[in-house]
């Protein structure tokens, strides 16, 4: 495949384009006479093209032009087709390679042992298979897994010599890799020294290390929010921008974009002492106190049926986690188990990739549609035909704004990727078929939809509004819309539908007045039933006494999102406080620059604002943060002292025990799970379920720069 490099992108989409005709022709003969050889050759030379093309596009240009689901698919084909008629497989085929040779801009490394991919289940019954294959192949029942989170990303090797980072390479074929040390000297979660701590006290004389390089969900948005600033293409998932910034022969260029790493298994061990770990879970732990971080959502469980609610488990979890994963790994726990059963080609026999549903698809755009939001932001939205997407049925997508919609040169009635991930909105990716040649451009209208008032455009902002303010019904229903939604208020039963209604029949106006609603009013309305009122109401009065932190978020004030809201609420401790800082003192708290300071003073000071807030208060008596800790550049008393601590996720500059004993040495003390009581949450890299009760709590969160801040008081 040595000449794809030389082509250009048009001639990678014609080449594709051809190979799938020719694809389709195989097929439909073989259903006709599924023993002809011919045609079952021409599947396999032409399905192994295409994959290589699809190879060349995901690992070396970082651009994949299909889905990841749409691939696994052409793959899985062709391994079937190799199985059924093993005289077609050849050495050269993808099915018995992995990743693809590193690029020639690099220098090499060779990996020893291989670095390996991880055969795929799809369904139920694959990973009963795989499960049944173990235990007739060791002789034993309900055997022990290590299960985690398959990360997204890309698979590095790091190794370290006398417990110092020698060098790091990518994958590339499992064989050779492509050498970007430099590169990942800049990431901060890979130590540069190995902590000799509670395990071992010497580091061991050489160490390989195998994890991901992957970039956070929120590192993503901000890279590609910068990208589109920029007018620069945006990158299409978490594992592309990770790659694209890996594998970049410019270190100053990866350092800027914040890349994670997570340890998962070790390649080479020579040790300096006796073996430290009989299992791949004890790995990981070994790792761990190592300084490396690793996964928290691993798990220990026997048989196949706690493997399968382990998945069901994870794809509930998927979209809260700070990564994006695409499905889980099974791995036969005891190291020694792992070394009976051995390796087939390309892949480990003892483990096993469950993989979600894909949460990419391809539907027909069937319009595009000009939306108003809360703050009166009109936004383009992709109407689209009912497909069924990461866990709903979705009917439309955003499009972001009108530079984007341009960009992707979209064409209606034609068919358009789109990407759902958990509760993020979903949104299209590009159209199916690039398409080279120009299409009719995308303007946003000179009127609001809605209310027909002016639409405004701010020079450097992509954004255009409507100048309706609350006058427009849109943003009326919205801010209304936002103020119970679950995040915010958490006001059960009130849906969109009703809020339309709501606010059509005049019955409310502002978010305050949905305290004054009464029960002959909603009864009256269409589609409510007794039971539906009666639980509307109950579950207004259930949020009179919400989180300060809610609260603040549910006010929709420009640019304050749920972080933001939450610090405001820890830094001011009661909402009386926060309602009369000045510009000033708002700048004080961590992320909140002048722009979003002006914001929520000019929030609090507008007339209308002011009117529903007072109104608002006489209903609703937020809960204050007694224990906040107030971020003052003059406080310089002892926080530590006295104080209960709880830790969760992975801290970067400190082991968990180094934490816990210098929080002990300034006289606080550490407990093991969150109460009332508890003064701090510190919360690392993947915190666990101990976040969300402490949020729910109203404790303090700190993160590991504000632990280290307390520590060196
Ligand atoms: S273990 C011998 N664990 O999946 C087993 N791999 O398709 C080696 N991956 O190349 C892999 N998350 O890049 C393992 N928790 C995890 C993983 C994981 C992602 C990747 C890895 C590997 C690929 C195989």
């Amino acid at each position: 495949m040595g000449t794809l490099e030389h082509m250009s992108l048009q001639e990678h989409i014609d080449l594709i384009k051809k190979l799938k005709i020719k694809i389709e022709k195989a097929r439909k003969e073989l259903k006709g006479s599924p023993a002809n050889y011919l045609w079952q050759l021409s599947l396999c030379e032409n399905l192994k093209e295409l994959i290589e093309v699809h190879n060349y596009k995901y690992y070396e240009l970082d651009d994949p032009s299909i889905t990841d689901s749409e691939y696994d698919k052409l793959f899985l084909e062709l391994q079937e087709l190799e199985q059924r008629h093993p005289e077609l497989l050849k050495p050269d085929s993808p099915t018995q390679s992995v990743g693809s040779p590193p690029l020639e801009r690099f220098s090499k490394i060779a990996h020893q042992p291989p670095m390996l991919s991880l055969n795929n289940a799809f369904k139920s019954a694959d990973v009963k298979a795989f499960d049944r294959r173990m235990s007739e192949k060791l002789g034993v029942d309900r055997i022990e897994y290590e299960v985690e989170p398959k990360f997204d990303g890309l698979a590095v090797s790091l190794l370290y010599k006398n417990g110092i980072f020698e060098t790091g390479a990518t994958r590339g074929d499992g064989y050779l890799g492509e050498d970007v040390t430099a590169n990942l000297r800049t990431i901060n979660s890979i130590p540069h020294k190995l902590q000799a701590g509670s395990h071992s006290k010497h580091s061991p004389i050489l160490l390989e290390v195998r994890g991901e390089v992957l970039m956070l969900k929120e590192d993503f948005k901000k890279l590609n929010q910068q990208q589109s600033k920029n007018n620069a293409k945006a990158f299409v998932n978490q594992r592309n921008a990770a790659a694209g910034s890996l594998r970049q022969l410019n270190p100053s260029i990866t350092v800027n974009r914040n890349l994670t790493f997570f340890a998962y298994s070790i390649g080479r061990y020579e040790k300096a002492e006796e073996i430290l770990y009989y299992t791949s879970s004890d790995m990981l732990e070994y790792l761990s106190s190592q300084g490396f971080h690793i996964v928290e959502e691993r798990k220990v469980v026997r048989g196949s049926a706690a493997l399968l609610s382990y998945y069901q488990e994870m794809m509930e979890l998927r979209e809260h986690l700070p990564y994006d994963i695409d499905g889980v790994v099974y791995k036969v726990n005891s190291l020694a188990q792992q070394e009976k059963l051995g390796y087939i080609s390309r892949a480990p026999r003892f483990a096993i990739a469950h993989k979600f549903p894909a949460q990419e698809v391809v539907t027909e755009l069937l319009g595009i549609d000009v939306q108003v939001g809360r703050t009166g932001v009109l936004t383009p939205v992709a109407k689209l035909k009912p497909v069924y997407v990461g866990g709903a049925t979705i009917t439309q997508a955003t499009l972001h704004n009108e530079v984007e919609v341009n960009r992707k040169k979209l064409r209606i009635g034609e068919r358009v990727i789109v990407r759902r991930a958990g509760d993020v909105i979903p949104e299209v990716v590009r159209m199916e078929k690039e398409y080279v040649g120009s299409v009719k451009q995308f303007t946003m209208p000179e009127e609001c939809p809605v209310c027909g008032a002016k639409v405004e455009r701010t020079l450097n902002e992509v954004a255009v509004r409507c100048s309706g303010g609350l006058l427009c019904p849109a943003q009326k229903k919205q801010s209304i819309i936002h103020f119970a939604s679950r995040r915010a208020m958490d006001i059960e039963g009130l849906g969109e539908k009703l809020v339309d209604q709501l606010v059509d029949t005049d019955s409310v106006k502002t978010p305050a007045d949905l305290y004054s609603l009464e029960e002959e009013k909603l009864i009256s309305l269409p589609r409510m039933g007794k039971k539906s009122v009666k639980n509307l109401l109950a579950s207004l009065e259930d949020s009179k006494n919400p989180i300060l932190a809610r609260f603040i978020y549910a006010l929709g004030i420009p640019n304050v999102g749920e972080i933001t809201a939450r610090e405001l609420a820890r830094y001011f401790g009661s909402f009386s406080r926060l309602e009369k800082a000045d510009v000033g003192t708002l700048q004080k708290i961590p992320d909140v620059g002048l722009v979003v300071a002006q914001n929520i003073a000019n929030f609090f000071a507008e007339k209308h604002n002011r009117d529903v807030i007072d109104k608002l208060l006489y209903n609703i008596k937020p809960k204050e943060n007694e224990g906040a800790p107030k971020i003052q550049d003059d406080d310089s008393e002892n926080r530590i002292n006295g104080k209960t601590f709880v830790l969760t996720g992975t801290l970067s500059n400190l082991s968990r025990e180094d934490a816990k004993e210098k929080i002990k040495n300034l006289g606080g003390k550490v407990t093991g799970s969150i109460s009332k009581k508890t003064n701090y949450l510190v919360a690392g890299n993947a915190p666990g379920s101990k976040y969300d009760k402490a949020v729910g709590l109203g404790v303090a969160v700190i993160y590991e720069a504000e632990l280290l801040k307390l520590l060196h008081q």
